[in-house]
């Protein structure tokens, strides 16, 4: 009996302090005991779906006709798929395409809807057969919130106005009425309106100046009906390191008058190296793999930068951030259409899609939506697809393992996260984020960047007794899922120990973990 208690007792300590070897690779990180702190809103993990390449046609589209199994012409496999994500809004028409979108040609009967032309992505033909109804449509099966952009572009004031009216006016107006023969007698909720995009480039290559202009007005006329539900404005902001439309925007809010108003204005900040995209998205070595997570982090910086100038036009935090557009752009799949930029999903894409939510948790104070681009077949996708068959990314799995997240409340969390290096490159080789969930679990989301050294994490966390998570990695830095090997890469159950308020786990190299902590 008394062997046997030296034994138990000899086993804990080995478990808490390790052999020396292992020393080099621990790292302690203790979470704050506290239950009350900012909400990460469930919608910094939103969704972009732009009419480029094969992202609505095919990828949500395949029309009532298809043998493609759909719901009103919507595939039930990517509803399904997505509705796992607990996808909080998506963004739609565009990027680039909104600012040359007239919603008149997305409604009626689709025999009688006009097809036109895409110049942005491809030239191709725009069959506007998935238009207005057909987006909140798909939301609605999703569950999610709508945020459309308007056209200020190419639009007009009346254009927007009338788009707005046309959803969500009850009976009364022509265009209420117009809208119930077209199928839907109840108004719709728009969730979120931006007004413009990227305005400062595609989207009509205004100055700052300029689109304050056209903000004010379109931020009046475009109105709300919908009285059971209130729609934020999101004004265009900034690209990447520029700040010049965030001043403006910001400087004018904070002396606006009456009649004009916005909640919040957009950041675009894509992980893209340089201009043309040329990163590989597979077969790539570890030297591509430490510059695009050292671009990726930068996303910081600029939250920083942005953050700062909206503190200080509005201290008290009323307007949002919403980073609407960001993920990997990468060289296109070889064999594609470049105007359609589809790119292959790898264990790096999952590395820095955990990354970027990390670092918009810790600015949840300001940053209350994101936007991935995009969500199927374009650049940093959830989902691909070849005609009938569907395949999960990397960052689906991260957006899945991510979901008790949503709406959690973060708590701090101290370590010292060591470094990775390669070359002249060094970056922190461990993140993490935690937080409390509605029904009290301690959520902790860990990832170890360095893709050739395991991290032995040892948790301080009093009063957890149980602790269970799954893990995401794979055999290397650039493997990749594909259509005919769809589970190379796919989260696995980890195995946590916890004891003597302890918890303890094995991050294998270039991985993403989420651990649920209870008491
Ligand atoms: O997401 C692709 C494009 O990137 C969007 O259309 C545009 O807004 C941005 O430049």
């Amino acid at each position: 009996m008394r062997t046997m208690r030296v034994f138990l007792v000899l086993a804990l300590i080995a478990f808490i302090y390790p052999a020396q070897g292992e020393e080099d690779d621990r790292v302690r990180l203790s979470v704050a005991p506290q239950d009350s702190g900012t909400t990460i809103d469930r919608h910094i993990f939103g969704q972009f779906a732009e009419h480029l390449g094969r992202g609505i046609y095919e990828g949500i589209w395949v029309g009532r006709d298809s043998p493609i199994p759909n719901t009103r012409g919507i595939r039930n496999d990517v509803v399904a798929a997505l509705k796992a994500l607990h996808v909080p809004v998506v963004r739609w028409p565009g990027g680039c395409f909104a600012d040359e979108y007239h919603w008149r040609k997305g409604i009626g009967p689709v025999e009688k809807r006009p097809a036109t032309l895409n110049p942005n992505w491809g030239g191709v033909v725009e069959p506007n057969t998935f238009g207005s109804h057909e987006f909140l449509d798909f939301v609605e099966q999703l569950g999610a919130d709508a945020y459309l952009s308007v056209n200020v572009g190419s639009g007009t004031p009346q254009e927007a106005s009338e788009w707005l009216e046309y959803l969500t006016a009850a009976k009364g107006s022509a265009l209420a009425q117009e809208r119930a023969a077209n199928g839907h007698p109840a108004p719709y909720k728009i969730a979120f309106l931006g007004i413009g995009n990227e305005s400062w480039g595609c989207g009509g290559a205004m100055s700052p100046d300029y689109y304050l202009s056209q903000l004010k007005i379109y931020s009046r006329y475009a109105r709300n009906y919908n009285s059971e539900s209130a729609m934020r404005r999101i004004a265009v902001g900034s690209d990447g390191t520029d700040t010049s439309y965030t001043e403006t925007v910001m400087k004018a809010w904070q002396t606006k008058v009456w009649s004009w108003d916005i909640e919040g204005l957009s950041l675009h900040s894509y992980t893209v190296g340089k201009w043309p995209p040329a990163y590989k998205a597979t077969g790539f070595g570890e030297a591509e793999y430490a510059a695009l997570l050292r671009e990726t982090l930068r996303m910081e910086d600029q939250l920083q930068a942005q953050s700062a100038i909206m503190d200080k036009y509005d201290p008290q935090k009323k307007l949002s951030l919403a980073v609407d557009e960001w993920g990997a752009w990468l060289a296109p799949t070889p064999g594609t259409n470049p105007g359609f930029l589809e790119q292959q999903n790898s264990q790096r894409d999952a590395i820095i899609a955990a990354l970027n939510i990390n670092t918009f948790a810790r600015h949840a104070d300001r940053v209350h939506m994101t936007n991935i681009a995009q969500m199927i077949n374009v650049l940093q996708a959830m989902i691909l697809t070849d005609k009938e068959k569907m395949l999960l990314t990397p960052t689906y799995y991260v957006y899945r393992m991510y979901v008790p997240f949503q709406d959690a409340v973060l708590v701090p969390v101290t370590f010292d996260a060591g470094s990775y290096v390669y070359g002249g490159t060094t970056l922190p080789r461990v993140d993490a984020i935690a937080a409390r969930a509605q029904g009290g679990t301690l959520w902790l989301a860990l990832t170890n960047v360095d893709p050739n050294r395991s991290v032995r994490i040892e948790v301080t966390a009093p009063g957890v007794r149980r602790a269970t998570g799954e893990t995401l990695t794979s055999p290397k830095i650039d493997s990749i899922d594909t259509f005919e090997s769809p589970t190379t890469i796919a989260p696995k159950p980890i195995a946590v120990k916890s004891a003597g308020g302890k918890v303890i786990l094995k991050l294998v190299p270039h991985s993403v973990t989420v651990v649920a902590l209870e008491g």
